[in-house]
């Protein structure tokens, strides 16, 4: 059932995300929160109204497109759901789920992380695998002007999440940097076995590419 509150954060969304980069456009949001319903249905004790709020407003202003601004996403979830008159405790859930989703080179997994935080970052990995990650991440290293593939420049460990967000490597290292680790920092047992699946699909398309670049298949 869709409660107004929900559509009305579905019109705001898709409004405020016109013309982003296809891969944090409202269909990248449309997938995390049909990914997390999904996910949702399997897991006991999680507020679904938190969950759907964090999906869709979780990239309502993604740090990596403001200048690095942290807050940013935080103020206009709270300016918007202020407006829909929502409770301060449903703000609050929803302003951490926007604060902790990020992966940032892997270096955010200290926190205790709610369940229904736990539910949205797994939706939103899953969107970074499989054939939609593969398209989300070609269309972002285009959108960055990034090469595809340099034998000669290998994937790193990034010391912080700046040094991650700074860094132009190549696309294909960015498989290696973040999409083939995600299926072992999945929170639920929902979470995991989907990213097995599409973490397999990835493996499939690297073999491939390596292949096809070498003049071998
Ligand atoms: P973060 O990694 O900053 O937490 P996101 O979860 O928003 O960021 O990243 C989402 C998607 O953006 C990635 O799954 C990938 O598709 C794309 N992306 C981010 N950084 C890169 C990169 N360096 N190269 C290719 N794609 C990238
Ligand atoms: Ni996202």
């Amino acid at each position: 059932m869709t409660t107004p509150l929900i559509s009305n954060t579905i019109s705001f969304v898709k409004q405020q995300l016109e013309g982003a980069e296809a891969g944090h456009d409202w269909w990248h949001i449309e997938r995390v929160h049909k990914n997390a319903l999904n996910i949702l249905g399997h897991e006991k004790n999680a507020n679904r109204t938190i969950v759907e709020l964090g999906a869709l407003l979780h990239d309502i202003a993604d740090a990596k497109f403001h200048d690095g601004d942290e807050e940013k996403g935080p103020e206009i979830a709270r300016g918007f759901l202020l407006q829909q008159k929502a409770e301060e405790e449903v703000i609050q859930a929803t302003e951490f789920i926007i604060r902790n989703i990020s992966f940032k080179g892997g270096k955010n997994d200290g926190i205790e992380k709610s369940i229904e935080l736990k539910i949205v970052q797994d939706a939103d990995r899953l969107d970074a695998l499989g054939a939609i990650g593969i398209a989300r991440a070609f269309n972002y290293g285009g959108f960055k002007n990034r090469i595809f593939y340099d034998p000669a420049i290998s994937p790193t460990d990034y010391a912080d999440a700046k040094a991650y967000h700074g860094s132009s490597a190549p696309t294909i290292n960015h498989f290696y940097e973040k999409l083939l680790l995600l299926k072992d920092r999945m929170n639920t047992k929902t979470g995991k076995r989907l990213a097995e699946d599409r973490h397999r699909f990835l493996q499939i398309y690297l073999d491939q590419f390596f292949a096809e670049w070498e003049g071998k298949k």
